[in-house]
């Protein structure tokens, strides 16, 4: 959308919450553990942002597998959601990031999955115009942890990399950022019909078990966890390096010193992505991420939904049945 149209829709949502007053109401995504589904989406109180923060008008977010699971142990009422993009309705009133109007990605802590959400202005990149919301919400947690967990390799150039659960969120995007940095990727994915969201992105080659990909790579990304952890160690080169970020599979690997008898030196490294860099580099990454996107080396996999389809597409992603990230749409009245 122009920008001026983008300012014009912003101070649009901005006047329609004057009209509906202040400290009056929205719809959020809200936890509902014991209903009969586990989320739905209900009236709450508008955001109060802090002056460091700006109120945005949410347009898209994504989901993450490990959202999804929250919504099982987190209390009735929670609000979830981290993923958004949208337009600054109202900037942080210290001054500090984009102007109202600007187009953003954005990552927050929660509640995220609601028409408006307070975010840090820290937090948050503006859109080059030829980036969609949908692209964009697709980025923040996937995005980050893709391109943080690859840094463990860096320089890429040249090197062997093996990534597991390359068809998922965070896979897809790792892929394509780790081909882009010139190494040699092998993507494992679960079935030949997993691997088409691969199409095209650069991999040097597609297995559908890691038990398929030959040889010793210098960096293996790994969050399936149980015997696909052990074979990443029985993969990893001397003075390589395993980065464990999940446990997709919930099961545990046995450890032992013995099993680095052949990978001398080699380091499993434990990864979580919103501690594995300052705070102050979110904002960095993610125009790093949304620049990628603007020069077409990096092309997020989405499938778009309307929001109250979370419940069934949540189902589905936990299910293994989604390719890349879903991704939601808020309805802008
Ligand atoms: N540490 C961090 O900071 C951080 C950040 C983001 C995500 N994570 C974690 O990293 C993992 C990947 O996240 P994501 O968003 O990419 O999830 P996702 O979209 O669901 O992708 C996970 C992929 O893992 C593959 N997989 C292999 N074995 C699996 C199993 N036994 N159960 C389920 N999936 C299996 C699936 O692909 P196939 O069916 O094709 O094998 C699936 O596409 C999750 O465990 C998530 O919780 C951690």
């Amino acid at each position: 959308m122009p920008r001026t149209l983008t300012r014009l829709a912003a101070l649009g949502a901005l006047s329609r919450m004057r009209e509906r007053g202040y400290g009056g109401e929205m719809l959020a995504v809200v936890n509902t553990p014991g209903g009969a589904a586990p989320v739905e989406i209900r009236e709450v109180p508008e955001p109060e942002p802090k002056a460091d923060e700006a109120l945005v008008a949410v347009h898209a977010f994504s989901l993450n597998r490990g959202e999804t699971r929250l919504f099982q142990v987190r209390h009735e009422g929670w609000r979830p959601g981290q993923d958004i993009a949208g337009v600054v309705a109202r900037q942080a009133t210290d001054g500090s990031g984009p102007a109202a109007g600007t187009r953003v990605v954005c990552l927050t802590d929660w509640e995220g999955w609601a028409e408006r959400a307070a975010v840090p202005s820290h937090r948050m990149a503006a859109l080059p115009d030829n980036v969609s919301f949908a692209q964009a919400a697709s980025l923040p947690v996937a995005g980050l942890t893709a391109l943080r967990t690859l840094r463990h390799g860096a320089p890429l150039l040249g090197k062997r990399v093996l990534i597991t659960g390359a068809a998922g969120g965070v896979g897809n995007l790792a892929v394509q950022l780790a081909a882009r940095s010139g190494a040699r990727v092998t993507a494992v994915v679960g079935s030949a019909e997993r691997a088409k969201v691969l199409d095209g992105l650069g991999a040097t080659e597609i297995v559908t078990s890691i038990e398929q990909a030959q040889g010793r790579y210098e960096l293996i990304l790994e969050a399936a966890g149980g015997a696909s952890l052990k074979a990443a160690i029985d993969r990893v080169e001397a003075k390589g390096v395993v980065v464990i970020y999940g446990n997709s599979s919930g099961e545990s690997t046995p450890l032992d010193f013995r099993m680095f008898g052949e990978h001398q030196n080699a380091r499993l490294q434990g990864f979580h992505y919103f501690t594995s860099e300052p705070e102050e580099k979110f904002g960095a990454d993610l125009r790093l991420l949304v620049s990628l996107v603007a020069d077409g080396s990096l092309k997020p996999r989405i499938v778009e939904h309307d929001w109250h389809d979370i419940p069934a597409v949540g189902a589905r992603l936990l299910a293994r049945g989604i390719a890349g990230k879903a991704v939601f749409h808020i309805p802008q009245h």
